[in-house]
């Protein structure tokens, strides 16, 4: 069967089980800078599972493009890549286990004639019991069918990004290989990594539109199905045919090379097969102007690369500033020391996932004592604000050092001398009151019927986490605070300027 009549039997067999077919979201998510990519199908109706309600009704399926890097060392091997399509199926407190599973069995059997090896259900773990309901559920489509049980790290899903939905999960294997991974959203996995039941339980399914392809026309790598009409044989000429789709699509979504952020992964990508072309001599199937920039700038740099790798430059400089992958750099007979690489790797993939995540921080830029106070008082001094200058005031930017905050808020002149008085005495009581500081996770549309305050001009995400201060205060913001105002200390306005036009600027400590 061709993947796109996969894609299609797909699509109409769960419309016919009352779905509402969804396209694609976008590879870069909207409003969601937890996460720099999608990298499942669920993404896009993250709020639904939290309570929002869906426009789409309860059950839906999609197609999503997805693009997942943490699988960029195992691309080239017969079932990784960093591109692909997933095919789900989704409900939002519509069915349960029973219909998901039974839907799955069919479409895999009848509709697509497969063979299933065996299935996986979660084996339990201390505060999440073993899924005895799916295995149940199982043996009494088919009785011959071996089951496995596993743990968290096979049979546990979620959440993308730092916190949402996520759930113990049943899957499916064909020839050896997974193919579906069936979810049952039950938590809502916090930042400190607790689990909380959802109100509504969840179904989230996925299963690679490529592997799935594969096991259909029965062959045993990716490269050799319709979907890579190329069908690249080496490693190498994989890795080119999959890191140029995932190029592609996001050239296509209009996303450039850049040193950061998404814009970094592309070029990451684009520089890796680039190198390949020129050591391989092999083709890139990119078409593209912004490619062609790209490329002639990396021949540039190549060469000096190249150059300082030879005179002894630390591998680890030249992958983040030439985009060389280590692979590459053995390759090219310089020794490298692989434990210190590893590190630095960690370390740097820490402060790219830090930068997607920053703008929700509220200018937070460390996490030390003086500057998680600061950041809980710029809450108070924005509520302040708008209680001596009225609703004018919104939040236009925030900076914040262990030294002190700063605060940029629209309004139209300067404050009178009494105003920044009383500004000081509002914030200075509440910390007296020694108001308790607490966090929420909601859909984004409950925080603002709340009126929780936000940045003027910022994208949110669907769901998002507020703080309230006592009943004072109510803020978008991914925290950390302190858990009570009676840490802060006596809050001073040191300074009150213009910082642009109709927009003011206050610096403040705490001492
Ligand atoms: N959301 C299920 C999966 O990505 O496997």
């Amino acid at each position: 069967m061709l993947s796109s009549e996969i894609r299609d039997k797909f699509l109409k067999f769960f419309e016919s089980k009352g779905h509402k077919v969804v396209p694609s979201s976008p590879l870069v998510p909207e409003g969601d800078s937890s996460v720099l990519f999608t990298t499942a199908g669920m993404q896009q109706f993250k709020p639904y599972y939290l309570g929002k309600e869906s426009p789409y009704g309860k059950n839906v399926a999609s197609v999503q493009k997805c693009v997942r890097t943490s699988d960029i060392d195992e691309v080239g091997d017969e079932s990784h890549l960093t591109f692909f399509e997933m095919l789900g199926n989704f409900s939002f407190g519509g069915y349960w286990k029973k219909e998901a599973i039974e839907y799955a069995h069919e479409f895999i059997t009848r509709e697509m004639g497969l063979k299933i090896d065996y299935v996986s259900v979660f084996a339990g773990e201390p505060g999440v019991p073993e899924d005895k309901e799916s295995a149940e559920i199982w043996k009494s489509i088919d009785s011959s069918l071996e089951i496995r049980k596993a743990g968290r790290e096979d049979n546990f899903w979620g959440p993308t990004g730092e916190e949402g939905p996520c759930g113990p999960t049943t899957e499916i294997y064909v020839n050896g290989i997974e193919i579906w991974n069936i979810v049952f959203n039950e938590f809502y996995c916090n930042r400190d990594k607790s689990l909380k039941p959802l109100d509504i339980k969840g179904i989230d399914t996925g299963m690679g539109l490529e592997r799935l392809t594969m096991v259909s026309q029965n062959v045993s790598n990716l490269f050799e199905t319709d979907l890579f009409p190329s069908h690249p044989k080496t490693r190498e000429e994989g890795i080119v045919a999959d890191h140029s789709r995932a190029i592609n699509a996001l050239l296509e979504e209009g996303l450039i090379p850049s040193n950061k952020d998404q814009g970094y992964v592309l070029r990451r990508l684009m520089r890796r097969v680039l190198l390949y072309k020129n050591r391989y001599q092999l083709e890139i199937p990119v078409e593209s102007e912004v490619f062609k920039q790209e490329s002639n700038k990396f021949d540039e740099t190549l060469e000096a690369g190249l150059k300082k790798l030879k005179e002894g430059e630390d591998p680890f400089v030249l992958f983040t500033s030439y985009g060389f992958p280590v692979e590459l750099i053995k390759e090219l007979g310089v020794e490298v020391d692989e434990k210190d690489f590893a590190e630095k790797f960690k370390q740097h993939k820490e402060i790219s996932r830090a930068g997607a995540e920053q703008k929700f921080k509220g200018g937070l830029a460390g996490h030390g004592e003086m500057e998680v106070k600061l950041h809980t008082a710029t809450h108070l001094l924005h509520q302040a604000l708008h209680d001596v200058l009225g609703d004018e005031v919104m939040q236009k930017g925030s900076n914040i050092t262990p030294e002190r905050l700063r605060f940029d808020f629209s309004f139209q002149r300067k404050l009178t001398e009494e105003e920044k008085k009383k500004v000081e005495e509002i914030v200075n009581e509440k910390i007296s009151e020694a108001l308790p500081v607490n966090k929420a996770v909601m859909p984004k549309a409950e925080a603002e019927k709340i009126g929780a305050r936000h940045f003027f001009d910022q994208k949110y995400p669907e769901e998002v986490s507020v703080y309230s201060i006592g009943d004072y205060s109510k803020e978008f913001c991914g925290g950390p605070h302190v858990n009570s105002t009676a840490e802060l200390g006596h809050f001073r306005i040191t300074n009150e300027e213009s910082s642009s036009a109709g927009v003011r600027r206050i610096k403040a400590v705490l001492e």
